[in-house]
């Protein structure tokens, strides 16, 4: 069989691929970080920053130049809490971007407490702090998402883990009128370490690190509420129960250690999937670079088409303002 007769030219390659990735499938993540003064450089991602609300304006007028056309906000606020988290700070942050940028910008904001909480959980904490409350999470998620879809978000991405949260979610919506709010769940999200880089960005870090005592052993890291990346079989039920619980996109992450997930669950579930190409992954492949190893642009243009080849129909990276340039290495 001569397989290499379609493989001989530029022109017969480009007529026969079977996979294209296009600027208008990538979302980029952006952070806003209450009380700083100007932007700051995140740590193993070029280009990616904690922004101001000034600078936040100026970096996303660029992206949509580059042909940005969807954010994921993170809003990191100056003062931590316990519990009775208020989303100001986000919520203006989401009202200037729409004001400025209305629809030529889709506006989705992560929603979690992981930056918010003192002790950097995606919860709050039961008064003996042992472990994460789910009831009461949830509820302080569901206001969150509601400030954040009053302040004009178009989608909301519940990245938290807690069980119960999109049909909480969806509820306290359809309460305020805001049925159109779109949500985007994180439902095969794994307990990674692969959000590294991410941590340091959203000051979000469990702060109990080696657990005081055996008692506090679940507060260590994420693993009470993040699945197990031993367990396929729990990604699968995360994304069957919130798909029923009216999720209208659904999340694998991180992307490229999990395609197997991917692959799996969307044809399985016939909602639209979204894949994070998570801070990690994107870091590993610039900090190659970094040491001569390897092409960045190419690399990353191949990890996304991965992405797409198993079943993604949008791709959350922080390469989405380089697109241009990455995706032309594919001409
Ligand atoms: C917060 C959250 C995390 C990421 C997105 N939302 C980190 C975590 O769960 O610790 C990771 C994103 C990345 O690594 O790029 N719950």
């Amino acid at each position: 069989m001569n397989l290499r007769r379609l493989r001989q030219s530029r022109q017969i390659r480009g007529l026969t691929r079977e996979i294209h990735v296009t600027p208008d499938s990538l979302m980029q993540p952006i952070f806003y970080a209450e009380g700083i003064r100007s932007r700051e450089a995140v740590p193993g991602l070029p280009g990616v920053f904690r922004e101001t609300a000034d600078s936040l304006l100026k970096q996303t007028e660029a992206d949509l130049k580059a042909g940005v056309s969807s954010v994921l906000l993170f809003g990191v606020p100056g003062e931590k809490r316990e519990s009775g988290f208020s989303g100001e700070a986000t919520a203006r942050q989401i009202s200037a971007l729409k004001k400025a940028f209305g629809q030529d910008l889709l506006v989705a904001v992560d929603v979690c407490v992981c930056s918010y909480t003192t002790h950097g959980h995606c919860g709050v904490l039961n008064a003996e702090q042992d472990h994460v409350l789910n009831r009461e999470s949830v509820d302080e998620l569901a206001q969150l998402a509601r400030v954040y879809a009053q302040a004009g978000a178009d989608m909301v991405a519940p990245s938290d883990m807690m069980d119960g949260r999109i049909a909480a979610i969806r509820a306290t919506l359809d309460q305020h009128n805001l049925e159109r709010t779109l949500i985007m769940s994180y439902a095969a999200k794994f307990h990674s370490r692969f959000y590294g880089p991410f941590r340091a960005a959203a000051d979000s870090a469990p702060k109990v690190r080696e657990a005081a005592s055996p008692a506090h052993a679940a507060l260590k890291d994420r693993a009470t509420y993040q699945i197990d990346p031993a367990r396929p079989s729990d990604a699968f039920l995360s994304a069957q129960r919130d798909a029923d619980e009216g999720a209208d996109l659904l999340m694998v992450k991180p992307g490229l250690p999990y395609l197997d997930i991917l692959a799996r669950l969307s044809s399985e579930i016939s909602l639209p999937w979204a894949v994070y190409e998570v801070s990690g992954e994107y870091a590993a492949i610039e900090a190659l670079a970094e040491k001569g190893l390897i092409d960045p642009l190419r690399a990353h243009a191949e990890s996304w088409i991965a992405f797409k080849r198993a079943g993604a129909s949008l791709i959350i990276t922080y390469g989405a303002r380089n697109a241009r340039e990455i995706l032309k290495t594919l001409e």
